[in-house]
């Protein structure tokens, strides 16, 4: 039986050193599950409610007592005794218990904390893999590794906003196995810091992700340069490594313009220079092309795309069944990207995974700017099979710890990486 004895909570650090939250969660049997949740810096918002305690005398406002003080003076009493039959049944408690439709009252992080937790007690006493705990909630036996997406270089929101567009990442295609996807990462990576500091004379300095980012004259000397890292690495752009972008253009969308390369531009001049993109350089997935409120136009953008790259939404849909819901009705994307703490709890995350499928969408499955080196994102990727996986670089350990469970699902439970 899933009795909760009690729920702890703890502020701890993220990569970025700001405050998030360690939730754990102790059964009556004594078997306990200890999740950390990760945060964002380019969020989009109808993501659900991060609370902070605003104290501007601790961490710049960004303390997360009030979170851990929810956990454990709410959260926890409300289900301590209590018999949760499973996932869905926790995490509806929980959503109950907050009442909120944004989960502002006990705080989407301390929420998302004591979900994950729960559900690492329960693999625990089941004595199963956490991934295969959480393809019991998509209903998942057929496990794959997803293919990486890795930050090469980083932009906007990330680093110092030298270019506007946020992510540029290169998608292994040709490698079979995890192990050589990394090693080929791996050579492109290296190769990209003897270019920058050839070409900037500059050392690798890393962003939030641990992508590059030097100083580019443009976004397209962005592209150029990833495209001869790729062959200073002896391997084939769009062959053996593929592209793929977050212009992440919600941030600097205002005023019905966007604001890029020094120019203002509208949507559909907005939508040419994304096609322009798709045409000149082997990019197969598009993430954020056009802001969040733009619905107007995201259904011309995935016309422009269908056929060469997938349109992928992240700001857009915010892993909330209403948003992809509409965004499917409208078509105006073809791909989910997939970040539990824009929802708040495994089980909307699980819906909303699982509405994108049943309508023959793409899902990258994303970590966020500010990491733990907690790694349940590998295994959740894992157990769902997910197509893709965002990470980040390859260079930062609060990254590593998910590429390196990675790996070692391919070796141990003897997975093997998506087509
Ligand atoms: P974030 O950004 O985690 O800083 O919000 C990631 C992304 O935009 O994909
Ligand atoms: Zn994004």
């Amino acid at each position: 039986m899933n009795i909760i004895d009690k729920i702890e909570g703890l502020e701890i650090l993220d990569s970025r050193s700001r405050p998030t939250v360690m939730a754990r969660c102790r059964l009556k049997n004594g078997v306990t599950g200890v999740a950390s949740v990760p945060s964002g810096a380019s969020t989009g918002k109808a993501e659900a409610h991060e609370l902070r305690d605003g104290d501007p005398g601790r961490y710049q406002g960004l303390g997360c007592r009030q979170a851990v003080k929810n956990i454990e003076e709410v959260i926890s009493p409300h289900c301590s005794g209590k018999v949760f039959t499973d996932q869905a049944a926790f995490d509806q408690a929980l959503l109950q218990l907050d009442g909120t439709p944004n989960k502002s009252n006990l705080g989407a992080n301390a929420i998302l904390a004591c979900s994950i937790a729960f559900a690492r007690a329960l693999a625990a006493k089941d004595n199963l893999p956490l991934y295969k705990y959480f393809g019991r909630l998509t209903d998942n036996t057929h496990f794959k590794l997803p293919r990486p997406t890795i930050n090469l270089f980083s932009g906007g929101k990330h680093a110092g906003g030298q270019v506007e567009v946020q992510d540029l990442l290169i998608v292994p295609v040709s490698a079979i196995t995890m192990d050589d996807c990394l090693r080929d990462v791996n050579a492109v990576f290296h190769a990209a810091t003897q270019l920058i500091s050839n070409k900037y004379n500059m050392r690798a300095l890393t962003a939030d992700e641990g992508g590059l980012a030097p100083g580019f004259k443009d976004i397209r000397a962005m592209f150029e340069d990833a495209l001869q890292a790729i062959e200073m690495a002896g391997l084939r752009p769009g062959k053996d490594i593929a592209l793929a972008t977050d212009v992440a253009s919600s941030h600097f969308y205002g005023d019905g313009k966007y604001h890029i390369a020094g120019q203002e531009r509208n949507a559909m001049e907005m939508v040419d220079l994304i096609a322009g993109w798709v045409s000149e350089y082997p990019l197969i997935s598009v993430e954020d092309g056009l802001a969040e409120d733009d619905w107007d136009n995201w259904p011309v953008l995935k016309k422009n795309l269908d056929g060469k790259s997938l349109t992928l939404g992240d700001d857009l849909l915010c892993t909330n069944v209403n948003r992809i819901q509409r965004a499917i009705d409208t078509q105006s994307a073809n791909a989910l990207l997939l970040k539990v703490n824009q929802c708040g709890t495994l089980t909307e995350a699980a819906q909303a995974f699982l509405l994108a499928r049943e309508n023959g969408w793409h899902v990258t499955v994303s970590a966020r700017s500010g990491e733990t080196e907690d790694n349940w994102l590998a295994d959740l990727a894992a157990g769902w099979s997910g197509d893709h996986i965002k990470i980040g670089s390859i260079t930062q350990s609060e990254r590593l710890a998910k590429y390196n469970r990675l790996l070692e699902m391919e070796k141990f439970e003897k997975m093997s990486v998506r087509g």
